[in-house]
C-alpha cells in the first residue's frame, strides 16, 4: 500500500510539492490544507485551520501517513512539536529550531557565538539606544524587525531619514506587532544574492541545488520588494569552489551549532546569502523551501520526493543517496496589476490549455468560479520550464507565457537574464 501525504499551504510552492509527490511510486494519495484551484486537480483539499487540533483530526480521519509543511507560520507555532507528541510523522523543524527564521536576534547571536560569517550588527530593545546607534553608524544601513513580518520587516536604508523612519515603523508604531519588540541594525553588504538549500535530519547535511530569486517587482531589479517574481537554477556564479566553502563555513556549522544548543535542526535549511568581496555572508535563514525557489528546485530533484522526506524524518540522510538532475530551470511569476500593492481579484484566467505540455504551471492565487478559473491573489501563477541550460529554459518559458491571459497580468521579462551575462 502506498502512503497518504498531506501538504500544508496554498501557494505555487505547495502546488509544486503536490505535483512532485504525485510522481512518487510510494504515494497513494495526496491531501492539502487549504490548497488552491491548481492543487485541487491533484489532491483532495480541506479548508481547515492550519493548526494542530484540526490538522491532527484530519490526519486521523484520512489515515494520513506523513505531513509536509510549506510555509513558515505553522512551524513557528510548533506544529511539528504537536505532531511528534502524538507520534505523527511530519517534515520540518520543531518550534525551538524554527527560531532560525522566527527571530533575527536569536540567529545573529548564534552566528556571533559560532563564528558564522554575517553582516556586523547590534540588536536593540530600546528605541533610543537604537537611534543613537543609527546616528553613530551613518548610512547605508539595514534595519530589521526581530520577528516575522511577511517580508516587510527589512529596510535597506540609503539615507538617515529612511533608517529612522524604518525604526519608528517597527519599534514605535509596532507595524508588525511583537515582531518589532526588538530590532537588528546591521551593516549593508554588497554583492550577488543566492538562495542555498540543504536537507538536514539533525546530524547530516545534504545540499540541494541553489537558486537565484528576483525580489523586486520590475525588470532590472527596480521597484518595491515582492514575495518573489521569479527564480532560476543553477546560478552560474555559484561554482563548486564556492559551494564547498558555503557548506564548510555556513551550512554545516549552523547545523552543528543548533545541535550543540539543544535545538537539532530537521527539515530544509534555506540560507539567503550575499556573495561579498570578503566571501559569502548570511543575510537570513529560512526554515522551509523558498517560493518561488521551490518551483525551480523540485523539477530538478531526481530522487523520489517521498524517499527524501522520509530520509529526513527518520534520520537516514547519511544512508540515502540524493541527487539532482544536471539541468536548469526557470520560473516566471505572473502577477495581478498593482501587486505588491493593492490589486483586484476575480479576473478570468484564459489560455492555460494552449500552453505546451512540457511547461509546468503552478497555481498560487487562483480559484474556481463556476466553470471558470479566476485570479485570487497578488501572485497568480508560476510558469516553469526546464532545459539543458538556463538559456534554453528561459526561451521555452517566455515563448509560452503569452498564451496565458488575465486582465492586468504582469511579469518580469528578465528572469534568469543575469545568468546569461556572466
Ligand atoms: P532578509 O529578509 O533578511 O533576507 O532581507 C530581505 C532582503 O533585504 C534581502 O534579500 C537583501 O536583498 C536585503 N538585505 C538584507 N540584509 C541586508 C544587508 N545586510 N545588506 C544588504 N542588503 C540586505
Ligand atoms: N523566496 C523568498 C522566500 O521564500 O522567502
Amino acid at each position: 500500500m502506498g502512503k497518504k501525504v498531506l501538504v500544508i499551504g496554498q501557494g505555487a510552492r505547495e502546488h509544486a510539492m503536490v505535483w512532485k509527490l504525485k510522481q512518487s511510486s510510494g504515494v497513494e494519495q495526496v491531501f492539502a490544507v487549504p490548497g488552491n484551484a491548481g492543487i485541487s486537480q491533484l489532491a483532495e483539499c480541506f479548508d481547515v485551520k492550519p493548526e494542530a487540533e484540526p490538522l491532527l483530526d484530519l490526519v486521523d480521519r484520512k489515515q494520513i501517513d506523513l505531513t509536509v509543511v510549506g510555509p513558515e507560520a505553522p512551524l513557528m507555532e510548533g506544529i511539528v512539536d504537536e505532531f511528534e507528541a502524538r507520534g505523527m510523522k511530519i517534515f520540518g523543524p520543531r518550534r525551538d529550531a524554527a527560531l532560525l527564521e522566527g527571530s533575527k536576534v536569536f540567529t545573529k547571536n548564534l552566528f556571533k557565538k559560532y563564528g558564522i560569517p554575517t553582516a556586523d550588527f547590534r540588536s536593540f530593545s530600546d528605541i533610543d539606544e537604537a537611534r543613537d546607534y543609527l546616528r553613530e553608524r551613518g548610512t547605508p544601513i539595514v534595519v530589521k524587525a526581530d520577528g516575522l513580518a511577511a517580508g516587510k520587516g527589512v529596510v535597506v536604508a540609503a539615507d538617515k531619514e529612511t533608517a529612522f523612519q524604518a525604526l519608528d515603523t517597527i519599534m514605535r508604531d509596532r507595524a508588525f506587532g511583537d515582531a518589532g519588540r526588538e530590532v537588528v541594525i546591521e551593516e549593508c553588504l554588497q554583492g550577488e544574492e543566492v538562495s542555498v538549500f540543504a536537507l538536514c535530519d539533525g546530524k547530516t547535511v545534504v545540499p540541494m541545488v541553489a537558486a537565484q530569486d528576483h525580489k523586486r517587482v520590475f525588470d532590472g531589479d527596480r521597484g518595491p520588494n515582492t514575495g518573489g517574481m521569479g527564480a532560476y537554477s543553477p546560478p552560474p556564479f555559484y561554482n563548486q569552489e564556492l559551494h564547498q566553502r558555503v557548506m564548510k563555513e555556513i551550512m554545516e556549522p549552523v547545523v552543528k551549532a543548533m545541535a550543540a544548543e539543544g535545538r537539532p535542526y530537521k527539515g530544509v535549511l534555506y540560507a539567503g546569502l550575499m556573495l561579498t568581496a570578503d566571501g559569502p555572508k548570511v543575510l537570513e535563514f529560512n526554515v522551509r523551501l523558498g517560493d518561488p525557489e521551490a518551483q525551480v528546485i523540485l523539477p530538478l530533484m531526481e530522487t523520489d520526493y517521498l524517499t527524501v522526506l522520509e530520509a529526513v524524518i527518520d534520520g537516514k540522510l547519511d544512508r540515502t543517496p540524493i541527487s539532482f538532475l544536471p539541468r536548469a530551470s526557470v520560473c516566471v511569476v505572473l502577477a495581478s496589476a498593482g501587486y505588491p500593492g493593492r490589486y483586484e481579484t476575480g479576473h478570468v484566467i484564459a489560455g492555460l490549455e494552449d500552453v505546451s505540455p512540457d511547461i509546468l504551471v503552478f497555481h498560487a492565487g487562483t480559484r474556481r468560479y463556476g466553470s471558470q478559473l479566476v485570479t485570487d491573489g497578488g501572485r497568480v501563477l508560476s510558469v516553469v520550464s526546464t532545459g539543458d541550460t538556463v538559456a534554453q529554459a528561459i526561451d521555452r518559458v517566455y515563448r509560452e507565457i503569452p498564451r496565458i491571459r488575465f486582465e492586468g497580468m504582469h511579469y518580469r521579462r528578465d528572469i534568469g537574464a543575469r545568468a546569461l551575462n556572466m
